[in-house]
């Protein structure tokens, strides 16, 4: 019974380095040597040919036996690495969220969210109601009930990022502007309205006063006898208490809106000299918003008579009044995530904007 003695050592010795395997390729390495075409079992296994019946009886299934213990032994390795391996991962990619933020990286309101709540505060005193759309449009309610004509150019000035069309062939939109908050509120309430929209709004464009996600304040008054008067008086009123001072130079430009008639832009007076902004100073001039009397197409389209109520609208760049008001320079910061930018701009929870207490 030589052979019995040879499997039983070579049984001892292979279990022996099976448990040595430092990793996966040596283990791979027992493997073939052990199980491969001319492993050490597979060569035994060979010789039952040349044995007697009897002796083959013995051998035959004490090999097969051996061969499966041995597999059994290399896969339970095997799992122990993989196993080792995970715990390894999991143990260097922890992230112990219990961990209070460190101190130095205290928080404060940004400038963006400082000026909505600044104008919210004026407007709310003016008897405008807050109203809020959605970021993601569809091209209804941000051009076609605007009185953008479908093919129309004043479509392709907005460098609008739109998505993959969906089941039904439209394509939905990231928001151009505020204004489709206008349609949506007309279409749900009835004249008179007096509200205001706050919110991000998305053109493909970047420079120092442009980046591809900007701050729109919109506007809307609907009544029996609006007239671009109030337009005017309620601007520069909203400019003087934003500014916090009694004489802003503000100038009123003819423009182009499809979705108001007439149309015009308002600029503010400021000095751009030396990298800063300074308001109420120097001879250049900052555009900040788009308004004008609401066309009559845009009222059929809401379902409101235009023989009945007019109104104006205007959109304000939220952003731009942050940086005249607080001097930032380049609005591409704004969205940079600088905390040491946060720090110098930002604002202090503990002070929300109001009339009564001082707007900042
Ligand atoms: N929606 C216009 C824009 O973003 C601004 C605007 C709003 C103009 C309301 C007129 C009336 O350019």
């Amino acid at each position: 019974m030589q052979a019995a003695a040879e499997a039983q050592a070579l049984k001892t010795r292979v279990l022996a380095e099976i448990a040595a395997a430092p990793d996966e390729a040596g283990l791979e390495a027992v493997r073939v040597a052990v199980l491969g075409k001319t492993g050490s079992i597979s060569l035994l296994m060979r010789g039952l040919g040349a044995m007697n019946p009897a002796e083959r009886q013995v051998m035959g299934p004490a090999l097969n036996a051996l061969k499966d213990e041995v597999a059994a032994s290399i896969a339970a390795r095997r799992e122990a690495f993989h196993e080792a391996a995970l715990d390894a991962r999991l143990a260097s990619e922890r992230l112990d969220l219990t961990l209070p933020a460190a101190p130095s990286r205290r928080g404060a309101v940004h400038p963006v969210s400082q000026v909505m709540e600044e104008a919210a505060a004026i407007f709310a005193e003016m008897g405008f109601v807050l109203a809020e759309g959605p970021d993601i449009e569809t091209d209804f309610n941000n051009f076609t009930a605007l009185n953008f004509p479908e093919g129309h150019p004043a479509r392709e000035m907005h460098d609008t990022f739109f998505f993959p069309p969906g089941p039904d062939g439209t394509r939905k939109l990231l928001r151009t502007h505020t204004s489709p908050v206008q349609v949506r509120t007309m279409l749900a309430q009835e004249p008179p309205i007096r509200i205001i929209a706050m919110g991000r709004t998305y053109r493909c464009d970047s420079d120092q006063t442009h980046t591809p996600m900007f701050h729109q304040i919109e506007g809307l008054v609907i009544d029996r006898e609006t007239h671009m008067g109030h337009l005017k008086g309620c601007l520069m009123d909203f400019c003087r208490a934003f500014f916090e001072v009694d004489d802003v130079r503000v100038r009123f430009r003819p423009h182009y809106f499809p979705f108001t008639e007439p149309s015009a832009e308002m600029d503010i007076g400021c000095d751009r000299s030396g990298g800063q902004i300074r308001i109420g100073e120097g001879e250049d001039w900052l555009e900040i918003l788009g308004s004008g009397m609401v066309h009559a197409n845009v009222l059929r389209n809401c379902g409101i008579d235009p023989e009945i109520w007019q109104g104006f609208a205007f959109g304000i760049g939220i952003d731009r009044l942050a940086m005249l008001k607080y001097g930032m320079s380049d609005l591409r910061d704004f969205f940079a995530g600088d905390p040491r930018w946060i720090r110098h701009y930002g604002f202090s929870p503990f002070f929300p904007a109001s009339l009564a207490s001082g707007l900042s």
